[in-house]
């Protein structure tokens, strides 16, 4: 009993048509996807000149017997979906049964495959079988495809040399690796190895062999589930500074661009002047997700988008930002191993750097006061356990004011002193223009002759100063409609009110700061998206002295 059917003609009206193969890359991605979708522990691909002369795959998935094997060369033979109802629910990176028929049209073709009792050998020439036999090969299926677009020269001039060509493959075999651990890649370009990639027991580690140091000690893991959503991932610390390109989004395992997560993600981190690094996968109900939007199958679209979208804010802002927090802030008793045998503490399995993953909270984060330094009065010192933190009191003030007046706490704190203001008739204006605004945020006033105020009563992290006072009421004015936005709000009233370079502080006073700084949903960034937090470990020190 054969497994491929032919789609029927209602179902391929279903489908968005036209497999697009364009280049070598895309022939690989689609052997890919077939192994993969063939349950496959082990793929290894050999192309040579950039796989413009041959793209070789060879798995030990499933395999198909010989009438599957016939089939599968068909447009619309398709093992995956049968009816218009199981286009609903994908669950394989295939589906259309148009892969194998649109390569095998451009170029020479060989399908080696076994079902493991019955093996067949299949040879032809765009689109057209010259012979078909016995085969002796394992399990698996072996696909080679030479000389793509020999019949089709327009589309071949199109390609690009070898070298750009095989790094597009590349970079494709690392974006499936990613996600698939458990499988071995293995590239081979003439007889070269580029990619030696073994089966691993976790994405963590398999991340370890993909990237760059730097990267891979800059992610955090975080998983969420919520009813029949799962997202997890890698993201990188707020504070990660390199210069990358490491932005994977993955839905159900399958890779997608998908530009509103991605400015979903980018918009979370809230800092305009870095890029996160971060590989995330959305899992849902495949019936929750349409896959059959676009014909490379690279983009999908969720029937619930909003949703998803505030799931994965809030993961950032809560879980990237909170567990990353700790990593500087922690004290000398505070052993790792007592921390972890905490109950109801969730940790994931090997993370990258045990440090990142320690979840804040007030109690634990305490920290001997007089370990705090001041520098030129404008910057404060810190040791921590894996090194030394550098904090910038202006930003890091301006930051626990911002998220203080996002939260809605802004409570007037009433003037021993009130304080009484001749204001220039520009002043004035500006004073009543923002004056129904200021008085949301605890400002109150009592009004004179002419244009004379007094201040009663300012909001609590406010600086007493006629300067400052008159300073906002100018900036706010100077807002415009802008006036009307909190988050614009807030960040004057933060970047006004917030102490000072230059400002001397007393150690319960960096403390205090510290504090609040490392209780605030996203210490590493100011409202402005300036840095708030420099650290250096042990170890990087270690490498500027030359100890090792
Ligand atoms: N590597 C493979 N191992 C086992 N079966 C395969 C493999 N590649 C293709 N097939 C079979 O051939 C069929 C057609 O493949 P393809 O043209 O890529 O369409 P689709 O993947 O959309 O079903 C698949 O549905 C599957 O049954
Ligand atoms: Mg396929």
């Amino acid at each position: 009993m054969s497994r491929i059917k032919i789609l029927p003609p209602h179902v391929r009206d279903k489908i968005a048509a036209g497999e697009v193969i364009v280049r070598p890359a895309s022939v690989v991605k689609e052997l890919i996807e077939n192994s993969l979708d063939a349950q496959a522990q082990r793929i290894e691909i050999e192309i040579e000149d950039g796989g413009k002369r041959k793209c070789l795959i060879n798995d030990d998935g499933v395999g198909m017997n010989r009438e599957d094997a016939l089939l599968a060369l068909e447009r619309y033979g398709t093992s995956k979906i049968e009816s218009v109802d199981d286009i609903e629910h994908i669950i394989t990176y295939g589906f259309r049964g148009e892969a194998l028929a649109s390569i095998t049209q451009i170029a020479q073709f060989e399908l080696e495959t076994s079902d493991g009792s019955q093996g067949t050998k299949i040879e032809g020439t765009a689109g057209t079988i010259n012979g078909v036999n016995d085969s002796q090969r394992p399990r698996g299926t072996k696909i080679k495809i030479s000389n793509i677009f020999f019949n089709l020269p327009a589309r071949r001039k199109f390609l690009k040399s070898a070298e750009w060509e095989r790094r597009l493959i590349v970079e494709l075999i690392k974006t499936y690796a990613m996600i698939t651990p458990h499988v071995t890649f293995i590239l081979n370009d003439s007889e070269r190895s580029i990619v030696n990639l073994f089966a691993v027991d976790s994405m963590e580690n398999r991340l370890k062999m993909v990237l760059p140091k730097n990267i891979a000690d800059a992610l955090t893991y975080v998983e969420r589930n919520m009813g029949s959503v799962q997202i997890s991932g890698f993201f990188s610390r707020p504070d990660f500074f390199e210069r990358h390109h490491f932005n994977y989004i993955y839905v159900n395992s399958r890779p997608v661009k998908y530009p509103r997560i991605y400015r979903t993600i980018i918009g979370a981190y809230q800092n305009p002047k870095n890029m996160p690094a971060f590989l995330v996968n959305i899992q849902v109900d495949p019936t929750c997700v349409d896959v059959n939007i676009h014909p490379t199958k690279s983009e999908v679209k969720f029937k619930d988008e909003r949703y998803i979208l505030d799931l994965l804010t809030q993961i950032i802002k809560k879980e990237v930002f909170r567990t990353t927090a700790t990593v500087y802030y922690e004290t000398k008793q505070n052993d790792l191993s007592t921390q972890q045998k905490r109950p109801g503490a969730t940790y994931p399995p090997g993370s990258f750097v045990q440090e990142h993953i320690v979840p804040y909270t007030q109690e634990e984060t305490k920290m001997d006061t007089g370990e705090f330094w001041q520098l030129h009065n404008t910057y404060i010192l810190a040791q921590t356990k894996s090194g030394l933190i550098i904090v910038d009191q202006h930003v890091a003030h301006e930051r626990i004011i911002y998220e203080s007046i996002m939260k809605g706490k802004q409570d007037g704190q009433r003037l021993l002193f009130p304080i009484t203001l001749e204001l220039t008739p520009e002043e004035y204006r500006a004073y009543k223009n923002t004056k129904p605004i200021l008085k949301q945020f605890g400002v109150e006033f009592k009004e004179f002759s002419a244009r004379t105020i007094v201040i009663d009563s300012l909001p609590t992290y406010t600086q007493v100063n006629r300067e400052e006072i008159v300073g906002l009421f100018n900036e706010i004015n100077g807002l415009g409609n802008l006036m009307k936005q909190k988050s614009e709000l807030a960040k004057v009233l933060a970047c006004r009110s917030a102490i000072k370079a230059g400002q001397k502080l007393s150690p319960g006073e960096m403390q205090d700061l510290i504090d609040k700084l490392f209780a605030c949903e996203n210490p590493y960034t100011c409202p402005h998206g300036r840095p708030i937090i420099l650290k250096f470990s042990l170890e990087d020190l270690g490498v500027r002295f030359g100890r090792e």
